[in-house]
Formats: C-alpha cells, structure tokens, sequence
C-alpha cells in the first residue's frame, strides 16, 4: 500500500504530484500536528539584525506599500505607530538546524528544485500585501493565525510603481484562516494575500523553477570554458572584391564553421545543471575550521561519528558524479552510494570502510567549510 501522509493531508504523495503539484492549491488542515514553529519572534528579528541575513521589512500605511532590505538594527522594529508591518527572512535553513530537519518532510520533491526556507513575522493585519510568486510554495502556519486568500485568475498585472510587486486587481476566490500546524500548498502564479490576524509567524518552503533564458545563458558560460575548437582562419583562396568594407558570404561561411565545431553532450548538460544547481547564492560564504584537525584526527572522527552537511551545503548526485556547493567531483564507483547517501540525509553515519581519495576529498571539503564531523 502507498503511504498516505499527514502531512499531504491523507493524499499519497503521488497522488499530491499528479493532482496538485504546479497544478492546483492545496489547504492542508493540521499538515504538522502541534507545529509550534521553530523560533519566536524576537529570534527571527535578532536573525534579520545579524550581518549576512536576507531579511525585509515590509510597511503599509493607508494602503501604501514600503519596503527595506537588510542590513537591520533591533531598533529598525520599533514605532511603527498605526503602519502595518512585516518582516520576511529568507534561508532560515541556513542558519538552524530545525529548519534543515523540517525541510526533511519536504523531500520527496527532489532537492534541486528547493530554494530555501523563508520565515515571516508579522502583527496584527501585517502582509506583503496580494500578489503572485514563480515558484511553488509550501505556506506553513507556524504561532498566530494568518487568513489566506487566493485566486488563481489569469490577469497578473501589477500596481506600477509600487516597491513590491503588488497585484492591480486581485479578485478573491477562496479564503482560510490558517492555525498553527496548516499549511497551504499553492502553484507558481497562483495569486495570494496572506494577512496576519493576530502575532503571526508563517514557515514558506520555497521551489525554485529557473527560467530557461537564465539556463541558457549560464549553459554557455560554463561552455565557454570547456569547447575546444580547432584551427583558425585562413583564405589561401581569397579573391578580389569591390567593397574592401563588405564582409562576403565566403567570410561567413568559414566563421559558420568554425562555430559548428561547439558541440556538448549529456555528459555536459549534467555537470552543468549539477553545478549551477548546487551553486551557492552570492551572499553565502562557508567558514573554514579556523584551527582544523590533521587529516589523520579528521579520519578518525569519520570512523568513529561521521560527518554532516553544513547548513548552506547544497550537494546533489546523477550517474556517478557528485556536485557540491557548484563543483562537481568523481567519486570512485563504490565511494558514490556513500556521497550520494550524505547528499540525501545531509549526514553521513560512522565510516568504517572507503577508498583514501574519498577520506581525502572529505577532509577538503571539511577544510572548504562544506562539510564538518558529526
Ligand atoms: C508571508 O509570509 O507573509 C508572505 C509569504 C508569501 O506570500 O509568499
Ligand atoms: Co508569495
């Protein structure tokens, strides 16, 4: 028998991919029964003051939007009088290790299309007011009460000139009250407003869909770095013409061949999506063991405990190749179920046996920040 979630309301999750996921809304009523959340307010707005957070505050008075990005001061959350306001702290995961274990329940959608973990608080009326996002979200209500509506209208056109993207014309078509515990799945562009009834904290799981301009463009960087095209110009055979300016057709068609020869295969789409899928965002940086352990300390705890995954490690696997925080490595065959079973579990139990290269690109990437003994 298929196992039925809680937490996909009773639905098995194929049932959730084939009728709900990047198609429909979903309210699940108590997805995680007395979810508490996993901090309170004044930690997330200590976590939104600290030096490298992605944080927003978001005011609204008389219906007017503002917006603030980090970096904040504790005194930034403070006299805001009758403005209504909100504040929105993107890659918790990367900072508590409770966020990494409730991203776990969310695994069966594979790990290269999570974005992060996005934890919002807000007082009475709070909001960023309706809108619609390109991703699939997971709305999970954490402490309060947050009433959602939704409408999954086909006019998207936003408020101009607004500092959010704001919907014109946002036509309601369903409406919750969301406790602590439910969650709400919605599809990219599905339009929401989100409005915070009392103290209220909400958990948003975010999926990420690149666009397929951004692909190509990043496919042709990482290209560019490997085509080897042979030879160069040459018209042995060039004959006269009566415009020296003129670029002739023989020209181009020697540059057209030249071109041609830029070929790449499976292999290359692979190593490209796996690396730019576990690259780091530009604001994430990994703190090298100030004092690290000799290799021969590293092995030992290996054996004895395992290692883990650093918070902001995004590792990924496909057909033998490992990719880690944008760099891609080949493990021996019988190294890559261990790799691939830390890029799942984000940890990796006792090691009793592996290869000397395994231990040793382990203990680099332990030096790189990547990854630390359990
Ligand atoms: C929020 O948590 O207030 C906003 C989440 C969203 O609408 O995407
Ligand atoms: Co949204």
């Amino acid at each position: 028998m298929k196992n039925q979630l809680t937490l996909l309301g009773g639905l098995t999750v194929q049932e959730f991919l084939r009728d709900y996921w990047q198609k429909k809304p979903l309210l699940i009523r108590q997805a995680i029964p007395a979810f508490e959340g996993l901090l309170d307010p004044q930690q997330l707005l200590a976590l939104a003051c600290t030096e490298d957070a992605q944080a927003r505050l978001v005011t609204q008075s008389r219906g007017k939007f503002d917006l603030r990005h980090a970096p904040f001061e504790p005194g930034d959350f403070a006299g805001f009088g009758k403005a209504k306001w909100t504040v929105l702290v993107q890659g918790v995961n990367h900072h508590l290790p409770e966020a990494a274990a409730l991203l776990k329940h969310f695994s069966f959608i594979p790990h290269a299309r999570l974005d992060d973990l996005m934890v919002s608080y807000a007082p009475k009326g709070g909001g960023v007011g309706p809108h619609f996002d390109s991703y699939d979200v997971f709305l999970l209500q954490g402490a309060g009460h947050r009433r959602w509506q939704i409408s999954t209208q086909a006019d998207r056109s936003l408020v101009e000139g607004a500092p959010l993207r704001i919907l014109k014309d946002f036509r309601v078509e369903q409406e919750w009250v969301l406790e602590a515990g439910d969650m709400l799945y919605l599809p990219p562009h599905c339009g929401h407003n989100g409005i915070a009834e009392d103290d209220c904290m909400t958990y948003s799981i975010g999926f990420r869909t690149p666009a397929y301009q951004e692909l190509a463009e990043q496919f042709l960087v990482y290209l560019q770095d490997r085509i080897e095209v042979e030879g160069m110009y040459a018209d042995p055979d060039l004959e006269t013409q009566k415009h020296p300016s003129e670029i002739s057709a023989a020209m181009l068609r020697q540059v057209e061949q030249a071109i041609k020869q830029v070929r790449w295969d499976r292999e290359d789409i692979a190593n490209f999506y796996g690396c730019y899928m576990s690259e780091p965002k530009p604001h994430i940086f990994f703190d090298a063991p100030e004092r690290p352990v000799s290799l021969a300390k590293f092995s030992q705890a290996l054996q004895k405990r395992g290692v883990q995954l650093d918070l902001k490690s995004q590792m990924l696997c496909h057909a033998g190749w490992i990719f880690i925080n944008g760099e891609a490595f080949r493990p021996e065959s019988r190294d890559y179920p261990l790799l691939r079973a830390l890029a799942d579990e984000r940890n990796l139990p006792a090691l009793a046996d592996c290869t000397d290269e395994l231990r040793e690109q382990l203990y680099q990437w332990y030096r790189d920040g990547y990854i630390y003994p359990a």
